[in-house]
């Protein structure tokens, strides 16, 4: 991340302030399954990120979303059992050495965390009017997506960790949350102040996987095309100024 210039670039640009609050935002965000403090989260707090959330792009303007939030401690521990026999059945699918690792991986903080929250998408709100959709139906689950992220980062910028649980049978979370059968849940997310946001992605500090290096998955014109090298050569120089600000984490 290069150190943002005193000046603006453009009108439209935002000072370096608040520049580099919105680049922490997006390089410090992390997946935050442990560290969860009891501590309840204010409703104005909240609130914030729920709007957040409700300001995404989403298709068609369709606003796909609804939020349910789940406090119960019944509940989340029905929930964290539909984890528990979802992650067995997955690590029976993960082969060799990776297996005993993913045994030892903390995958979610349903009941560590103080609240939990399942964003949902409601496929028929457009009211067959596919704005957008009509080649792509999925779209609308992409703009929920994009609420997520809204929420994930307004989240980190109020110090409130978010972990993302997907290890789940999605018609049994239906069922515990009385879903109906045209609405989606897209993301079954734990929410709460931790004391620490870790530097680095848990499953990279456990040897899961790494970062890849960006200026391979960057192609020119089309998919597969070599080239862009002057924008490759940016990245990596701005990978460098990254750590160059100190974050050697980013
Ligand atoms: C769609 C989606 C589903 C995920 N599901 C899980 C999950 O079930 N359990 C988990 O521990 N992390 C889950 N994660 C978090 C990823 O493991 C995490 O984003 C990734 O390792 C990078 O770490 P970071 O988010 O801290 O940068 C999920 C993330 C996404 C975007």
């Amino acid at each position: 991340m290069p150190a943002a210039s005193s000046h603006a670039i453009s009108d439209n640009s935002f000072d370096a302030a608040a520049r580099d609050a919105v680049y922490e935002a997006i390089f410090t965000r992390r997946d935050v399954r442990s560290h969860f403090l009891p501590e309840t989260i204010d409703d104005s707090v909240l609130a914030r990120l729920l709007l957040a959330a409700h300001h995404a792009p989403s298709v068609g303007y369709m606003q796909p979303w609804n939020f349910i939030v789940i406090r119960d401690a019944r509940r989340r521990e029905q929930i964290r059992d539909l984890f528990l026999d979802a992650r067995r059945q997955e690590a029976e699918n993960i082969e060799g050495d990776r297996q005993a690792l993913y045994r030892k991986l903390k995958l979610e903080g349903i009941c560590e965390s103080p609240l939990n929250l399942c964003i949902t998408c409601d496929r028929s709100r457009s009211k067959n009017s596919p704005l957008g959709r009509w080649h792509n139906p999925e779209m609308d689950l992409y703009s929920t997506v994009c609420a997520v992220q809204n929420f994930w980062l307004a989240a980190r910028a109020e110090g409130i960790g978010v972990g993302w649980v997907s290890i789940l049978d999605s018609d049994a979370l239906k069922c515990l949350l009385g879903i109906p059968g045209h609405v989606v849940p897209v993301a079954y997310l734990c929410v709460g102040r931790v004391s620490e946001f870790a530097p680095r992605p848990d499953l990279e500090t456990h040897g899961w996987g790494k970062r890849l290096p960006l200026p391979d998955l960057i192609m020119s014109e089309i998919f597969g095309g070599t080239g862009e090298q002057r924008l490759k050569r940016a990245v990596n120089a701005t990978q460098f100024s990254a750590a160059a600000v100190n974050r050697p984490e980013i």
